[in-house]
């Protein structure tokens, strides 16, 4: 198949992409390359550097698959130019659906967001719950999921809200939980944890990489998906650092008490099934730390790069 992959020189895309080669697909890339480009060159890969904003008819030649990863992927990152944010999240997408429709593209798969519901007193956020976004990228998030759904006569629409990733990828993301706090332990040999009580949703980038193979190759399976499988505090998950890294935790006051649960049971029925855990995301990332294969890049540091690089206030 001939796959039209936005964002694919980022976190999941760089993980991603080899899968999509190894399965035998065509790959064209588009990507403004922000945080740089690790894919390394294939016969069947093209990658274009350009942004989602400026879609020409020649991209959508062919493309059997639209997998739309590109946006400014965090809530801090979201807000150094919320206008930039939704032209991207928003805009772009219904624009990417748009042309896919008008080409013949027959299935969309989109990265949507867990942290389209807000703040929830459910403890088990399942997929029916009413969003409440709280940040420009999560208003941004539900509005291209609206805007996408109601494509959904014309292709396979299949909307993934995935927890926070977790695990290697040569565009490593630094800003993540997990991977947050196994630098902090690698580096200073202390982890801050502010509140630590707070229960997050989680998900190895091996697992939610798989589940956007899995759609590829399901496109009958329609709809909105949680993906998240292990449900963790902050602390649970820096104590569970502190097995791999030497390190000691310090815990400092929280600004952001928040708790949810997502739970993934949809998915599930699917069949498809997570193989990896948060425990190897540690593990994996520690392992490559001491052999110098993972690095504390600073374009590993989403918000602090985009301030360096792109956005000048
Ligand atoms: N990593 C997570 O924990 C997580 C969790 C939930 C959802 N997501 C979503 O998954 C998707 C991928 O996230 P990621 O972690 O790989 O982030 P990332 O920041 O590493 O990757 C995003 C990529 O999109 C590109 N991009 C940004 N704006 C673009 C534009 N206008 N045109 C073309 N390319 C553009 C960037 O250059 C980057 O390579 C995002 O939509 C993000 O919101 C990520």
């Amino acid at each position: 198949m001939k796959i039209l992959l936005t964002g694919g020189c980022g976190y999941k895309g760089n993980v991603l992409t080899p899968k999509l080669l190894k399965a035998g697909h065509q790959v064209r890339v588009l990507d403004t390359m922000w945080f740089g480009n690790d894919l390394h060159n294939h016969p069947q890969l093209e990658v274009i550097q350009q942004d989602v904003r400026m879609l020409n008819d020649d991209l959508f030649d062919s493309v059997d698959t639209i997998i739309h990863l590109a946006s400014v992927a965090n809530d801090p990152a979201g807000d150094l130019d919320p206008t930039l944010t939704w032209e991207i999240g928003a805009l772009a997408t219904m624009q990417l659906a748009d042309k896919a429709v008008r080409h013949g593209v027959t299935q969309f798969i989109y990265s949507s967001s867990g942290s389209v519901y807000g703040l929830k007193d459910e403890k088990d956020v399942v997929e029916t719950l009413p969003l409440v976004p709280l940040s420009e990228y999560n208003k941004t998030k539900m509005v291209a999921e609206r805007a996408l759904l109601s494509y959904a006569d014309e292709m396979s629409v299949q909307i993934v809200r995935p927890a926070t990733v977790c695990g290697l990828s040569p565009r490593m993301r630094l800003d993540v939980a997990v991977n947050m706090l196994t630098m902090q332990a690698l580096t200073k040999g202390e982890i801050t944890v502010l509140g630590g009580n707070q229960t997050r949703p989680n998900i190895h980038v091996e697992d939610i990489t798989d589940l956007y193979m899995f759609l590829l190759e399901n496109p009958e399976i329609k709809g909105v998906f949680n993906a998240g499988f292990e449900n963790l505090t902050i602390l649970e998950i820096a104590e569970m650092v502190c097995g791999f890294a030497d390190a000691s935790i310090k815990i400092r006051e929280s600004n952001d008490p928040r708790s949810y649960r997502v739970n993934s049971d949809k998915l599930l029925k699917t069949g498809f099934r997570p193989k990896k855990t948060v425990e190897s995301a540690i593990m994996e990332m520690c392992d490559a730390f001491k052999i110098g294969s993972l690095k504390n890049d600073e374009r590993f540091h989403t918000v602090s790069w985009m301030k360096k690089t792109l956005i000048k206030s």
